[in-house]
């Protein structure tokens, strides 16, 4: 399906945008954190510098985590995301990428899960999945960071056209976020 102008504008906007703090943050306190990233011994991975970038956009994420060492495996349903993530980083090795959803993507164990800007067009009957997966991948003392939209936000109004961009919205309030989170340290 082709892109909508919003959409190939957006990407166009953000491929170089600058990184996020809460980003930064998350990466911080995997740094700092006790992350169990022995090697396995079949992929010779460090499992603690794996990181998952979930509705990679046009992968600004992607190239901040690589500049700090991490095998990023990023998915995003949108084929034009791909494409212009396969152009940016195809000759690395360490980028995988796949066109996938939040509940058809293969998570691999990691010790960071990234969902910026991204869950809440996850439709909410695949929420409880899609925890579900992203929880069982995330290795013991990783981090996951996410941004949440609020009933305040003018995405959630009724009046707002979100038909351009993404179309699911899921409102969510501070509770619902805290129950979600619940078993959690939250920074
Ligand atoms: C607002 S953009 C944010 C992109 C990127 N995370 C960033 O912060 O620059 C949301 C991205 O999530 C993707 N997306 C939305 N719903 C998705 C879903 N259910 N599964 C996978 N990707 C999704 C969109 O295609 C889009 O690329």
């Amino acid at each position: 399906m082709t892109p909508s102008k919003e959409i190939l504008e957006y990407y166009d906007a953000t491929s170089n945008r600058e990184t996020r703090d809460d980003l930064r943050l998350a990466v911080k306190l995997v740094d700092d954190s006790g992350v169990d990233g022995s090697r396995d011994d079949e992929s010779r991975v460090d499992k603690s510098r794996v990181a998952i970038d979930c509705g990679c956009g046009a992968g600004s994420d992607i190239a901040f985590l690589r500049s700090k060492g991490f095998i990023v495996h990023a998915f995003d349903m949108e084929q034009e995301s791909i494409a212009r993530c396969q152009k940016r980083f195809g000759d690395d090795k360490d980028v995988l990428l796949s066109q996938a959803t939040f509940t058809t993507f293969e998570y691999p164990r990691a010790s960071l899960i990234v969902a910026d800007a991204s869950l809440y067009s996850c439709p909410e009957d695949e929420l409880h999945l899609a925890w579900l997966r992203i929880t069982a991948s995330l290795l013991p003392g990783g981090i996951f960071v996410s941004s949440f939209l609020g009933p305040e936000d003018t995405m959630a109004s009724p009046n707002n056209n979100n038909e351009a961009l993404w179309s699911e919205v899921w409102v969510s309030t501070q509770k619902q976020v805290r129950e979600m989170l619940n078993g959690f340290e939250i920074h």
